[in-house]
């Protein structure tokens, strides 16, 4: 006998007999002798209707069933007289594998807030926003793979433990495989040649350092990969380890980078329209309403690119009452950047050319000494989903630049070699993965974004 999940029975198109089918019960009622029960399984939104009459038999056996309770059903798939589905499931073999007492399982309500099922992590994806969210993200997943395939990319593993702060932020989680308990005791100093690695080890920050080894070597790549930053961020864009897309590309120009970018974004809110429509619709009626509108408007809209520097002049004559001051040199915060791509321009936009300080050591100088070729994507209703720029490919500026940065030279010996040999220009950016997960489905807050996540203060499940 075979078995079938519920999103190939319910796109079947046509009757079926004796197949097995496998789930967990969303709802269970019975009506004269029937029993109607609501079967989902994961692999879609939509649950499978089962229907049971008393020729069952284990028939007094399914007055036990509850919702959470996991099933399997030997059935035929049938027309289903019902408006709401085409097929259902006649139910003629139902065997329990488990009961979800209804006592105590805790998705018994039809609705319960989204900081309530932060709290039972391992139970949530069996509600209808978190499977639709995590269907969402591994679609969103291949869609990433499948433009960059497409587009001749080679897709580098870059490593997860790093000796160098990629940001130069210092925001790094160190791995270790010292004593300290036994440090402490002992009363001995901290020799970090006597560590795992012989030296000073950390989670890495980004994958971009490496990646630009190989984008000097095989031309266009990209890393697809975790990240772990110990900022003590707590806000509803920040995670402390999330996923980030990097593509670094040889010969490529700011203006190159800012393109590629653009019809990187399109091209996967495209993929997830037009692949997972069922997920999307979900999203637009019970998250945010007109969301599918908005992310139309997205694909149809041509990117704004606008100067720092203009940026700036435009959040100074708002007339907007800002929460941190504004002037030319400041690094913007996030109301900043919503007012800019909300309320000016009302569709994404590219930030350019920011000044050198608030930027990260490795970005292109311009000539005007002042500013570097950066680039972050702005979107409504998140602010930054892209960090980027053009790389510094000048020798002796990349020296100058780790220096003025108090960046240890000894551990980018082999990023300046880059410079050293053969060096050409070459761009890259960083999406972050759940920021855009976010912003295709309208979910406000990042930890309802990834399968199980970590902040500060927070390692659960
Ligand atoms: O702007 P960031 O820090 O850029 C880099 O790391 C570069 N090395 C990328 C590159 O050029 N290859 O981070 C890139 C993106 C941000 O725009 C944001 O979307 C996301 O990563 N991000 C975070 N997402 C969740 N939680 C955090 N704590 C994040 N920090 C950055
Ligand atoms: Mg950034």
């Amino acid at each position: 006998m075979d078995y079938f999940s519920v999103k190939e029975l319910l796109g079947s198109n046509s009757e079926r007999k004796e197949l097995i089918a496998r789930g967990w019960i969303r709802t269970v009622r019975n009506l004269n002798y029937i029993y109607f029960i609501e079967l989902n399984d994961g692999s879609t939104l939509n649950n499978l209707q089962i229907v049971c009459d008393n020729t069952l038999e284990n028939y007094p056996e399914l007055e036990k069933l509850s919702t959470g309770s996991s099933i399997e059903v030997v059935g035929d798939l049938v027309k289903s007289p019902a408006k709401e589905q085409k097929w259902e499931l006649k139910g003629k073999k139902i065997k329990i594998y488990s009961i979800a007492d209804p006592k105590d399982y805790p998705l018994q309500k039809k609705r319960h807030s989204f900081e309530f099922l932060r709290t039972i992590t391992h139970l949530k994806p069996r509600t209808n926003t978190f499977g639709a969210v995590m269907r969402v993200r591994s679609h969103m997943a291949y869609a990433i793979h499948k433009f960059f395939y497409e587009r001749g990319f080679y897709y580098i593993h870059t490593p997860i433990i790093t000796g160098s702060d990629c940001e130069g932020a210092g925001a790094m989680f160190q791995v270790t495989t010292l004593d300290f308990d036994n440090i402490i005791k002992e009363k001995k100093s901290i020799d970090w040649s006597e560590d795992f690695f012989g030296k000073k080890t950390y989670l890495t920050v980004s994958g971009q350092l490496e990646a630009e080894i190989y984008a000097c070597s095989l031309g266009k790549v990209y890393t697809f990969g975790p990240t772990f930053r110990a900022e003590n961020s707590n806000t509803t864009r920040h995670l402390s380890e999330f996923w980030m897309i990097e593509p670094e590309m040889a010969f490529y120009e700011l203006k190159d980078n800012i393109n590629l970018a653009e019809q990187f974004i399109k091209y996967v809110i495209k993929y997830i329209l037009e692949n997972d429509k069922e997920d999307i619709e979900f999203f637009d009626k019970w998250i945010l309403n007109g969301l599918i509108e908005k992310l139309e408007k997205v694909l149809n809209s041509s990117f704004e690119v606008v100067e720092y520097t203009e940026a700036i002049n435009i959040l100074q004559n708002s007339n907007y009452k800002f929460e941190f001051p504004v002037y030319w040199g400041v690094d913007l915060q996030s109301e900043h950047e919503r007012y800019l791509t909300e309320k000016h321009f009302n569709k994404p936009i590219f930030l350019i050319n920011y000044p050198r300080e608030i930027k990260a050591f490795y970005m292109k100088q311009n000539d005007d000494g002042k500013t570097v070729r950066a680039m972050d994507l702005l979107v409504p209703q998140i602010g930054e989903i892209i960090g980027g720029s053009q790389r510094e490919d000048d020798y002796d500026k990349l020296l100058e630049a780790i220096k003025r940065f108090n960046l240890n030279e000894k551990d980018y010996w082999w990023y300046l070699d880059l410079r050293k040999y053969g060096s050409v220009p070459h761009s890259g950016f960083g999406l972050g993965f759940e920021r855009l997960i976010q912003f295709v489905t309208g979910m406000t807050n990042i930890r309802d974004v990834i399968p199980i996540y970590r902040v500060p203060g927070f390692a659960e499940f």
